[in-house]
């Protein structure tokens, strides 16, 4: 079965989903690990709740980012880890994951990009006074939420919308989204590694 890892640095609600697909088995894949930043973030507890090991990294604690990196990095294969999901993980992945593992780093953005790109996405939708707004799954390549994108669906913004109610409704989204569009890409991930 693939493994993946999640990373997260918030609340955890996408990771919540995700975890929840595998229990169902409509996501055939093991979460075998979350990656964290956030010592005080909401996620490690779900993470632990549901036995799935827990790892903190925390930038300051390493001489730059490279070494931060390369710390992750001996963690995911020594769990050999194949993909990895970010989820709510507030950080731009550098070159060295990058490169370790290309294609198969992907992220989920609360706006319909190239549209609201970065930070406070639903804050943008709704200061630009846009009627759809929306969910992106993109790969990560080594800009601000510039991959390629890989499933999008689409929100509407009521009149009298709030952040609050759109995050809601956009999150509503995310937690069907994500986790089927892993399913996808699992599923070729591992038709390509058995047909070689
Ligand atoms: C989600 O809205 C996701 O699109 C964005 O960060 C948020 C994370 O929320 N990248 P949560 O921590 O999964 O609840």
């Amino acid at each position: 079965m693939l493994k993946f890892a999640v990373f997260a640095s918030g609340s955890g609600s996408n990771f919540q989903s995700i975890i929840d697909a595998t229990a169902r088995k409509d996501l055939e894949a093991e979460c075998a690990l979350l990656i964290c930043d956030q010592p005080e973030a909401k996620v490690i507890s779900r993470a632990k709740k549901h036995n799935i090991p827990v790892f903190l990294f925390e930038l300051k604690h390493y001489p730059n980012k490279v070494n931060y990196e390369q710390a992750i990095l001996e963690k995911l294969q020594q769990f050999d880890i194949q993909f990895i999901a970010l989820a709510g993980y507030m950080r731009l992945i550098g070159s060295t994951l990058l490169q370790s593992y290309e294609r198969k780093i992907v992220n989920i953005h609360p706006s319909l990009l190239p549209s609201f790109p970065g930070l406070n996405a639903i804050e943008q939708a709704i200061e630009a006074g846009v009627k759809v707004t929306g969910v992106t799954i993109h790969y990560i390549d080594s800009g601000m939420d510039t991959g390629p994108i890989v499933a999008q669906q689409a929100v509407k913004v009521c009149d009298n919308e709030t952040e609050k109610t759109l995050q809601r409704k956009i999150h509503a989204v995310e937690h069907v989204l994500y986790p089927q569009t892993l399913a996808t890409l699992f599923q070729t991930t591992g038709e390509a590694s058995t047909s070689t």
